[in-house]
């Protein structure tokens, strides 16, 4: 046997050096959603604890959270969040109900569900909010449930961070910021279709999947977004988690909502423009077009409250999947039950029950 001198040592060195460093090239991923890992079995994770409604609005919460398990990708998700920290009355407003009764008349293949989060189980539904929810009730595919905060980021990649320091509460708009994160969960948790809660569906969604919407030629929304359960939809779902956890900003309102998908999408798909982030590029994933779910922009929101350009705005939401009414810059602008402006009249065809049980004001 030859004796391994000195010099060889070295050299025997040298290459094992070499070689894992090769090795450990190979293996770091340019993209930084790898470190979450894929969960590959989703029924496993599909549990949740939450409050179920009983079959009467009038006292929705039941003395014991329950488990139910969520399976399918034809799920639609619309999530309440505006109310976490209340503690008088759960309201939901008629514009919201409407949201919800559209995505089920136009998808009845599909479920739709409302979780509406808040903690308190003594609370009730305030009066009004008791008339929308017997409407919404009325049909087979939506289902309401009554989520804890708590509960719904145990067993997450987000257990530790959102009631951190560095999560929401460092935020200066917690419920915002809140509505932000939850959506992505959310399609960690189930995958399917999250939409905003200012919207009608005019189409079936039932086709789509792993997609988002631009909302101009520059910027991405995250007013809907779609995630499938299987490769690309886990990839998009870990990586916007991933996204949260590391660069969450409290003190920037629009960073966190569509800046985690619009981030991921320049990881994944390689490009800073939007118009660059076709299907073939991202991997299977689209960006929709404006026309599909913003068909007005937020900049000219009130031309769904305005009866003056009418014929022109109901020509340009034709053939989109939905209406976006920009809650945000809308909301106190009223409609009278009956009026002819084009909210007033896509309300009355595509959420006929609750735009005709409202009370005078939609
Ligand atoms: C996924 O988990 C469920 C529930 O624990 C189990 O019944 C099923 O066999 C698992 N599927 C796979 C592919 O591991
Ligand atoms: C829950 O709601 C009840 C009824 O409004 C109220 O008295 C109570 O203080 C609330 N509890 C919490 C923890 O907010
Ligand atoms: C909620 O409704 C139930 C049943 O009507 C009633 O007993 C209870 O007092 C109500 N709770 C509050 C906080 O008003
Ligand atoms: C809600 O309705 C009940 C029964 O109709 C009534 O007694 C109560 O005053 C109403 N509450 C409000 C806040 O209007
Ligand atoms: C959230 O954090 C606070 C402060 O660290 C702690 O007192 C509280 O129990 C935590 N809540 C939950 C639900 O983990
Ligand atoms: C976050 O704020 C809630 C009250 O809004 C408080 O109960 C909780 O302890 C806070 N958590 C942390 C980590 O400060």
């Amino acid at each position: 046997m030859k004796k391994i001198t000195g010099k060889n040592f070295m050299i025997c060195i040298l290459c094992i050096t070499f070689i894992g460093t090769l090795f450990y090239i190979a293996n770091i991923k340019p993209d930084d959603e790898q470190r979450i890992p894929p969960v590959d079995n989703l029924s496993n994770i599909n549990i949740l604890v939450y409050m179920k409604p009983t079959n009467s609005y009038e006292s929705p919460f039941l003395k014991e959270p329950v488990t139910e398990i969520l399976t399918g990708d034809k799920n639609i998700y619309f999530l309440e969040t505006s109310h976490i920290k209340d503690k008088n009355e759960i309201i939901l407003n008629p514009r919201q109900g409407c949201a919800v009764e559209s995505a089920a008349l136009m998808n009845p293949t599909m479920k739709v569900y409302l979780f509406i989060f808040n903690t308190n189980r003594t609370l009730n539904y305030s009066n009004e909010t008791k008339n929308i929810v017997k409407q919404l009730m009325s049909y087979k595919n939506i289902a309401i449930r009554h989520i804890s905060l708590a509960t719904y980021f145990e067993n997450s990649p987000m257990n530790k961070w959102w009631n951190s320091t560095r999560g929401p509460n460092s935020s200066q708009w917690f419920t915002s910021h809140m509505s932000d994160v939850l959506r992505y969960l959310t399609l960690w948790k189930f995958s399917g279709i999250y939409l905003d809660l200012d919207v009608v569906i005019k189409k079936s969604l039932e086709h789509l999947t792993n997609f988002v919407c631009a909302e101009s030629s520059i910027d991405v929304a995250a007013g809907v977004i779609g995630f499938d359960s299987l490769d690309v939809g886990r990839r998009f779902a870990n990586a916007c988690l991933y996204e949260i956890i590391t660069n969450f900003r409290g003190d920037d309102w629009g960073y966190n909502g569509p800046g985690v998908i619009t981030r991921t999408l320049k990881k994944i798909c390689n490009t800073d423009i939007v118009s660059e982030m076709t299907s073939d590029r991202c991997d299977g994933f689209k960006v929709l077009p404006p026309s599909a779910f913003y068909p007005i922009r937020w900049k000219e929101w009130k031309q769904y409250f305005n009866i003056e350009n009418k014929k022109a705005t109901m020509k340009s939401i034709e053939n989109s999947y939905a209406i976006h009414v920009w809650n945000k810059h809308s909301q106190s602008t009223a409609i009278k039950v009956g009026s002819a402006v084009p909210y007033a009249e896509i309300a009355n065809q595509y959420c006929p029950k609750v735009y005709n049980n409202c009370g005078d004001t939609f």
